[in-house]
């Protein structure tokens, strides 16, 4: 980092809502447990603001942001609601226990938003915009005013709704890329714009919310910083409705690696970003590409001879960031079966895990088991392990056994054992190939309506005795469902991957029959 001191330098409010719009992407939803697994994770990571979801979208919504609010203690707890009594009193409810709250309030500012979903003119929408802040300000003085499609709105009148927002009472103001359509110069003008022109402007922050359809989510709030804003709403591992969110993990290591051009600060922990990474990506099922910036399992890695010389030489040569700086340790520990329990600590510490006793202890069996089945058991095997076993914790489908016969002689067979809440059921089906068999075994064994839409595999490591990892994807009502495992023995980890889609679905069933009023996702 050059230019000023680290202490001298603007700090930018990281406002994370991977448990609110991140939820919103289609099949990553979360148990209650999961969501305060998140949030523990976040608050840890250094979030200055947790936006904990959407108490009116149903029960459970509801209950996570109020135990969210109940949990964290040092991040304040956001709860986002449309701009009608009934969401922001919902919202004010469900954030009562919180040490520090915010409500999030918003309204649609575009001519074709206004037009065709609200239906209303634009004065209606300004007196909403005024009303809904006056609301909100009575259950907190920390309120946050979106102009949803705010990138698409005709300037003018966005900053009337901005004025009008500040002179309610908003603190922050938020200006949304909804359909991540902005291009980076043309959204830092915006903001100028909204700086010029608005006349209260300098008693709220500016804040910026930038979806990826484009792939310029990441670069569209970063010229916003530079023109001005000073929150940056976003998500880890980018995740989000449609093509995602701005990715949080990409916002602060630029931040910190360009401080050259970029002269902020954040409050993140950024040693902690892996083992958030991972946690994500753990309970939600999405699986992180491995050429993703900052979190992709390649990342760091140097594959070609040149750059491996390189960096051995000299670091530097062909790195921006040091792994050590998210979280990822230099090692050369490799384990193996004689490898004690110390080690294996050690190991998880470099990879950013952090367990408690025991799940530290339950990962341990679980290590000795892979490596009397494996040689040498590398990084990317320990990581599936984990992961894996951070999905078990939740699971209440599980696979029990599973026997497959197959071969060029005969039909492949299938005999599953599948725990449901306890009761363990068994069938037996024949299929096309082992894997059809297994997934025909366990339809009979847990019926149900779903469609596999997607079945993916790929090998962790190299070599034969290498874990296979399996992605699943389950479609019922257009809903989507993932699940993700993985095993030595290739048709054990589709089972048990298949069993992870379904047991999301089936507590999606079980959450939808709780739930009193449903309503759209913003
Ligand atoms: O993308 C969007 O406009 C939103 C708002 C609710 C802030 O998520
Ligand atoms: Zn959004």
């Amino acid at each position: 980092m050059s230019g000023r001191i680290e202490s001298e330098r603007e700090t930018v409010i990281i406002f994370d809502t991977t448990l609110r719009d991140g939820e919103q992407s289609p099949g990553a939803s979360m148990t209650v447990e999961e969501k305060l697994r998140v949030a523990e994770a976040l608050e840890e990571l250094g979030v200055d603001v947790i936006e904990a979801g959407f108490p009116i979208a149903s029960e459970g919504d509801f209950h996570a942001v109020r135990e969210i609010a109940k949990r964290v203690r040092k991040s304040v707890v956001c709860g986002l609601a449309r701009a009608t009594e009934a969401d922001i009193d919902r919202a004010g409810e469900a954030l009562q226990p919180a040490e520090r709250k915010r409500i999030h309030t918003f309204i649609a500012t575009s001519p074709l938003h206004m037009k065709y979903k609200l239906q209303m003119e634009p004065e209606e929408v300004l007196e909403r915009v005024r009303e809904s802040v006056r609301r909100a300000r009575r259950w907190t003085d920390d309120v946050e005013w979106s102009g949803e499609d705010a990138s698409r709105s005709e300037r003018d009148f966005l900053c009337r709704c901005i004025e009008t927002a500040i002179a309610a009472g908003a603190t922050t103001i938020n200006i949304p890329d909804t359909v991540g359509y902005a291009y980076p110069e043309e959204f830092a003008d915006l903001i100028r714009y909204i700086r010029d022109h608005v006349p209260n402007i300098d008693r709220a922050v500016i804040s910026v919310h930038c979806h990826n359809d484009l792939g310029l989510a990441v670069a569209n709030s970063l010229r916003a910083l530079e023109a001005g804003a000073r929150q940056v709403e976003c998500t880890i591992n980018g995740i989000g409705e449609r093509a995602g969110n701005a990715a949080l993990e990409e916002i602060v290591m630029a931040i910190r690696t360009r401080g050259d051009i970029l002269p902020f600060r954040t409050n993140i922990d950024t040693t902690k970003i892996m083992a958030a990474s991972r946690l994500v990506s753990a309970v939600t099922g999405f699986t992180v590409q491995p050429n993703k910036a900052i979190v992709g399992a390649n990342a760091f890695a140097h594959e070609s001879g040149i750059h491996q010389d390189g960096v051995l030489k000299h670091a530097q040569t062909y790195e921006i960031m040091r792994p050590e700086d998210v979280g990822l340790a230099r090692s050369s520990l490799v384990l193996g079966k004689h490898s004690g329990r110390h080690a294996f600590r050690r190991k998880l510490e470099e990879l950013g895990y952090h367990l408690g006793d025991n799940a530290l202890n339950e990962a341990f069996r679980r290590f000795k088991e892979l490596a009397d089945r494996k040689k040498q058991v590398y990084d990317e095997d320990i990581i599936a392990l984990v992961d894996q076993e951070i999905q078990d914790l939740e699971q209440r489908v599980r696979l029990e056994s599973l026997q497959v016969a197959c071969g060029t002689e005969r039909t492949p067979h299938a005999a599953v054992a599948v725990r449901v809440n306890g009761e363990v059921r068994q069938a037996e089906a024949e299929g096309d190939g082992p894997v059809d068999a297994a997934f025909r075994a366990i339809r009979e064994a847990v019926p149900h309506e779903a469609e596999l839409q997607l079945f993916q595999i790929h090998a962790i490591t190299g070599g034969t005795d290498a874990q296979a990892a399996v992605t699943v994807r389950l479609a019922r009502d257009g809903q989507v469902f993932h699940g993700h495992a993985s095993d030595t023995d290739t048709i054990v980890a589709a089972a048990k991957a298949y069993l992870a889609a379904l047991d999301r679905l089936m507590r999606r069933r079980e959450r939808s029959a709780h739930d009193a009023v449903a309503v759209g996702s913003p």
